[in-house]
C-alpha cells in the first residue's frame, strides 16, 4: 500500500528513542519511563500521541548533540476506565526532561485541547526544569504553560504526578494544579536545591527533606496525597478521576440512584457508640465518616497535613459528595492557619466541579494564641468563610457536638449559606464554652459573691442548660432538624436528594478578591 514503508520507518524511529539502554538508565533510579508511565494509567491501546516529532530549534551549548524527537516529553490523549483524559509525560533520559520552547509547547497544545474538548488533564512531572541551553526561550515556555493551566483553572481538573525532580520553574505547574500526587522516596519537588540552599541560607539540606512526598505530604502541604511506590499511585490517580466530572459543565459520575437507598432500613446505631457523649473526650471522626457514607468510599485528600480537619470524597447513596470534618482526635478539631487552608481550597475545589459538601462539625473554634496570630489566623480562617459563603452548590452541616464561635459561622451557619444545618442532641453552639463565658460576663459578681466557686459552677450550668444544646438556635430558625445520631444517613440522603437540582446564580462582577 502507499506510504506504508514510510509510515513503518518513522514508527521506528519514534520506537529506537526508548531504547533498551535508557530505559535501563531509568529502571535503575528505581523508575518506570515516561511511556511505561502513560501504560499504567490509561486503558490499553487508547493512546493517542501528538506531536512525537517536534524538537528543539536551538543548538546552543551543546544541545545540537542532545536534541531528540518528541523533545524529552510524550503527549496525547487516551482513556481512563473508559473516559478521556489528556496526558503529558516528561522524560527525564532526554535531556534530565528539561523544559525547553518547544517541550512547553507540546504541554500547553495538551492543556488546551483538554480544556477545549472538556476533559482532564494529567501530567507526569520528572524534571530538571527549564532547560538551561535554551535560556529565555525555556523560561518564557513555562510562562505559557503556567497562563494556560490558569485559564483552565475550574474548567477541567488537572493533575499533577511527581515521580522524579520537579526542580526550579517545574514545581509551579504541580502547584496551580488540583492535585499534586507524590511518591516517597522517588518524588522531589522544590523551587532550589540543596546546593543552593547552602549557598544562600548556610543550611545543609538533603533533597528528601527539603523537598520530598513527606516534606510535603506533612509539612509544607503542597502535595495532596502520598504513596509508597509509582504503581499505587498511578492506580489512585485513576480513582481520584472516578469522583471528578469531566469538566464544570458535568456533574461527578453518580453510581446508583440515590432514591434507591432512600427507603433503605439500615441505620447508624453503632454512630451512638463511636461518639463520647462527654464533650471534652475525642474520638475518630474517620470511624464517624465511615458509617455514615457508603462503604469504604472515603477518599481523603491531603491525609498527612493538618490533621485536625479532615477532607475528602465520598459517595452518599451512590452520589459524589465533598466531605469536611473535624478531627476531634487532634487538637480537638481546632481551626488552625493550616485546616484553615485545606478546607477552603477544597470547598473550592467542589464547588468549581459540582460537588455538594457535607460538615460533620465537632470543634472549639479557630485556634487562639500568639503564634496562630502572627502567622495569619485572620487573613487564613477568613479563607473558610470566603469558601463556604462563595460556593453555590449543594452545602448541609451536620453538628454533632461542638460549634463553637466563628467555628459555627464558617462551619454551620445557615445566614452563612447552609441549605441544611442538622444537630444531635449533644450539640452544643454557642459563642464559646460556657467556663469561659462565666469568666467574663460574670466576673465581678463571682468576685463579689459569698462563695466564688460556688457561684461560678452555678453560673456554668445556667449557660450550659441555656446554650450547649441545640435548642436555641433551632428555635431561631438555625438549625433545621434535631436529629437522632442513628438517623443521620438516611437524613442526609434526604436533605441531599431535593438539593442536587439548586441552582443559585452569581453576583456580576469581574471576580471576588478571596483573602489569599
Ligand atoms: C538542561 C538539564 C537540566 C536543565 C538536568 N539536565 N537538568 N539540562 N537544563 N535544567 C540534564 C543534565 O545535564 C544531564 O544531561 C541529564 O539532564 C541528567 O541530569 P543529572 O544531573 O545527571 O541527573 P541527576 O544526578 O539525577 O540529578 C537530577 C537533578 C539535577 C537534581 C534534577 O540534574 C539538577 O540539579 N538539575 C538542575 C535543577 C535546577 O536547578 N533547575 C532549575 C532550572 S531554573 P546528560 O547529557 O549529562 O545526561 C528554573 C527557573 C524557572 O527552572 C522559574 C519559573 C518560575
Amino acid at each position: 500500500m502507499k506510504f506504508e514503508k514510510e509510515i513503518e520507518q518513522l514508527n521506528k524511529e519514534v520506537e529506537a528513542l526508548d531504547n533498551q539502554e535508557l530505559a535501563e538508565k531509568q529502571h535503575q533510579k528505581g523508575k518506570l519511563t515516561a511511556r511505561e508511565r502513560i501504560s499504567y494509567l490509561l486503558d490499553p491501546e487508547t493512546f493517542v500521541e501528538l506531536d512525537p516529532f517536534v524538537e528543539t530549534r536551538f543548538n546552543n551549548l551543546g544541545l545540537e548533540k542532545k536534541k531528540v524527537a518528541g523533545d524529552g516529553v510524550i503527549a496525547g490523549f487516551g482513556k481512563i476506565n473508559n473516559r478521556l483524559v489528556y496526558v503529558f509525560s516528561q522524560d527525564f533520559t532526554k535531556m534530565g526532561g528539561s523544559l525547553g520552547e518547544m517541550h512547553g509547547q507540546k504541554i500547553v497544545r495538551a492543556i488546551e485541547m483538554a480544556r477545549k474538548t472538556g476533559n482532564p488533564v494529567i501530567g507526569i512531572i520528572d524534571s530538571g526544569g527549564a532547560r538551561i541551553q535554551e535560556g529565555i526561550a525555556s523560561l518564557d515556555g513555562y510562562a505559557s504553560i503556567f497562563n494556560t493551566m490558569v485559564k483552565s483553572s475550574g474548567v477541567i481538573p488537572q493533575i499533577s504526578v511527581i515521580v522524579g525532580p520537579s526542580a526550579g520553574g517545574a514545581c509551579y505547574a504541580p502547584g496551580l494544579s488540583d492535585f499534586i500526587f507524590m511518591v516517597e522516596g522517588l518524588s522531589q519537588m522544590y523551587i532550589t536545591g540543596p546546593e543552593v540552599v547552602k549557598k544562600v541560607t548556610g543550611e545543609e539540606v538533603s533533597f528528601e527533606d527539603l523537598g520530598g512526598a513527606n516534606t510535603h505530604g506533612t509539612k509544607s502541604g503542597c502535595a495532596h496525597f502520598v504513596f509508597a511506590n509509582e504503581k499505587e499511585c498511578f492506580t489512585q490517580v485513576k480513582k481520584i478521576l472516578s469522583y471528578l466530572p469531566q469538566n464544570n459543565m458535568e456533574d461527578p459520575p453518580r453510581q446508583k440512584s440515590i432514591l434507591a437507598e432512600l427507603f433503605e432500613k439500615e441505620d447508624n446505631q453503632r454512630l451512638l457508640e463511636l461518639v463520647p457523649e462527654e464533650s471534652e473526650k475525642g474520638y475518630d471522626m474517620k470511624t464517624v465518616i465511615e458509617e455514615l457514607f457508603d462503604k469504604n468510599t472515603f477518599f481523603e485528600v491531603q491525609q498527612g497535613f493538618a490533621i485536625n480537619s479532615l477532607v475528602g470524597f465520598a459517595r452518599l447513596g451512590g452520589v459524589v459528595v465533598g466531605v469536611v470534618a473535624n478531627q476531634t482526635k487532634f487538637m480537638a478539631g481546632v481551626l488552625d492557619i493550616d485546616s484553615s487552608d485545606k478546607i477552603a481550597r477544597f470547598v473550592r475545589f467542589c464547588d468549581a466541579f459540582n460537588i455538594p459538601i457535607i460538615n460533620l462539625v465537632d470543634t472549639p473554634g479557630y485556634l487562639p494564641g500568639i503564634n496562630q496570630e502572627h502567622l495569619g489566623i485572620i487573613r487564613h480562617g477568613a479563607k473558610v468563610l470566603y469558601a463556604y459563603a462563595e460556593a453555590t452548590v449543594p452545602k448541609i452541616s451536620v453538628i454533632l457536638r461542638k460549634a463553637f464561635g466563628g467555628a459555627y459561622i464558617a462551619l454551620a451557619s445557615r445566614k452563612l449559606g447552609y441549605d441544611k444545618v442538622l444537630a444531635w442532641p449533644s450539640a452544643q453552639i454557642a459563642v464559646m464554652g460556657a467556663e469561659q463565658a462565666v469568666k467574663i460576663i460574670y466576673k465581678r459578681e463571682i468576685a463579689e459573691s459569698k462563695d466564688p466557686e460556688i457561684t461560678e459552677k452555678e453560673k456554668i450550668e445556667e449557660i450550659k442548660k441555656l446554650f450547649l444544646n441545640p435548642m436555641q438556635a433551632a428555635k431561631l430558625g438555625q438549625v433545621d432538624m434535631i436529629i437522632n445520631p442513628k438517623d443521620t444517613r438516611l437524613i442526609l440522603m434526604r436533605c441531599l436528594e431535593p438539593l442536587l437540582t439548586k441552582r443559585e446564580g452569581k453576583v456580576a462582577r469581574k471576580h471576588g478578591n478571596v483573602p489569599l
